[in-house]
């Protein structure tokens, strides 16, 4: 697994450090980074097959598949879990 961080620095002068965003690539050949695949995810892509039908990752050499399907996986294992399981263990 292989992921490149790149900071992308916005803005001149001494606000620069303040306003960075990073990329995480996890796809290199296709340059789709862990934002795509979150909103991919967030927008109904549910599986790899489809993730790389939307975004093209993992379409050419393949070694970025595992590493997406993590991410979608931690997505959706999010999206399962409750918003106050505290609450939902005090009324069980
Ligand atoms: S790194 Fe994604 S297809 Fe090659």
């Amino acid at each position: 697994m292989t992921i490149i961080l790149i900071r992308i620095q916005i803005g001149p002068g001494p606000f620069r450090a303040r306003h960075t965003a990073a990329a995480v690539y996890v796809c290199i050949c296709n340059g789709v980074t862990e934002r795509q695949i979150l909103e991919a995810a967030a927008n109904g892509c549910s599986t790899v097959a489809e993730l790389t039908m939307r975004t093209g990752c993992g379409a050419n050499c393949g070694s970025c598949l595992e590493t997406a399907s993590s991410v979608l996986d931690g997505v959706h294992a999010a999206q399962r879990e409750p918003l106050f399981p505290i609450l939902l263990s005090h009324a069980a």
